[in-house]
């Protein structure tokens, strides 16, 4: 290991992330009722102009009147190049606080737009003589913020999560989407001819680089990275894939925009059975081996090692985490 200790963000479960407009407060009673983990209230893209500030003032009311149980709370604030970003902050960490977990702050560009928030929340916070630190998540979601993404990650101490913005980050680059997180067709390998002069087309992930560089960010500096939205949700098996695809990367967790998206996400990014089972007996073998002086060992005819502890470490953390909530 580096001589560098990377200090991790707190610990919370993070595999399933509600996304709630502001104002459609109708619909805050059953986010709160739902096994999300966390849940953003919204007051950015899902918002109307002429709605901004009564979804603030609806977001304040739910903060302090309704049970949100043990869930982490986030408000996703409008963007620094906007005029209601200002309020929004002022308004919602003045006057609800104290229920409030997580700021998340949407097309971060540079890590000077995290200090100009740090620097509100701080003295917000202090005036109001808050003791709980409120954290911040960023959405990667533009090519300035993947360009600058770790330094982003590395800007404040109440940094906890990175999440790759999809829909945004396609504005940016320009890039050529059909459905928001979804794949384009025309990303795609063509085989060489075979000898029986077949080709085939092999679908390839357009969000590799951005995702596995955002993962990249997130981990070396102790946040957890968690992917964006998923559109089209009347497609389950479209949606898994995506979930499947972030959480072999190592994301944590994945957005949920519509209700239906929370349980796949919470599957998805909790280790099976299967995968805590066989971490437990490699932590026992390695323990034996240990004991009897070997750094390395096989199991079940595959070799295992030091490295083999700390993955499975991870697994059974991540067990005990979700056990426990
Ligand atoms: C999320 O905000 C996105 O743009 O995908
Ligand atoms: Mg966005």
């Amino acid at each position: 290991m580096s001589f560098h200790t990377i200090e991790q963000a707190p610990a919370r479960l993070n595999r399933s992330e509600l996304a709630v407009p502001g104002s459609a407060p109708q619909m805050f009673e059953k986010a709160a009722q739902s096994e999300a983990d966390v849940i953003f209230l919204d007051l950015e893209d899902a918002v109307a102009p002429d709605d901004k500030a009564q979804a603030r003032k609806n977001i304040i009311k739910a903060l302090n009147e309704i049970d949100w149980g043990k869930k982490t709370m986030s408000v996703r604030i409008n963007g620094l190049d906007t005029h209601y970003m200002y309020r929004d902050v002022v308004d919602v960490v003045e006057q609800a606080g104290a229920r409030l977990d997580l700021i998340m702050i949407p097309k971060v560009g540079t890590a000077a737009d995290v200090y100009a928030v740090d620097m509100m929340v701080t003295q917000i916070e202090d005036a109001k003589g808050y003791k709980k630190r409120i954290g911040f998540e960023h959405i990667i979601e533009t090519a300035l913020g993947m360009q600058n993404v770790s330094e982003i990650a590395a800007a404040s101490k109440r940094n906890e999560s990175l999440h790759f913005g999809v829909a945004d980050y396609a504005a940016s680059t320009r890039a050529r989407t059909t459905i928001i997180g979804g794949v384009n067709p025309d990303y795609a390998v063509l085989t060489d001819p075979l000898d029986d002069a077949t080709r085939a087309v092999h679908w390839g992930d357009m969000w590799h680089y951005a995702l596995a560089r955002m993962v990249v960010a997130a981990r070396a500096n102790g946040l957890r990275p968690v992917d964006g939205p998923f559109g089209d949700f009347s497609d389950p098996e479209g949606y898994k894939a995506a979930a499947k695809r972030a959480a072999v990367l190592g994301c944590e967790g994945k957005w949920a925009i519509h209700p239906s998206q929370i349980a796949m996400a919470n599957e998805v990014m909790s280790p099976s059975e299967k995968e805590v089972t066989r971490a437990r007996r490699i932590l026992d073998a390695m323990a034996e081996a240990a004991s009897q002086g070997k750094g390395a060992v096989s199991l079940d005819g595959r070799l295992i090692d030091y490295a083999s502890i700390r993955q499975a470490e991870v697994l059974v953390e991540k067990a005990r985490q979700i056990a426990g909530a």
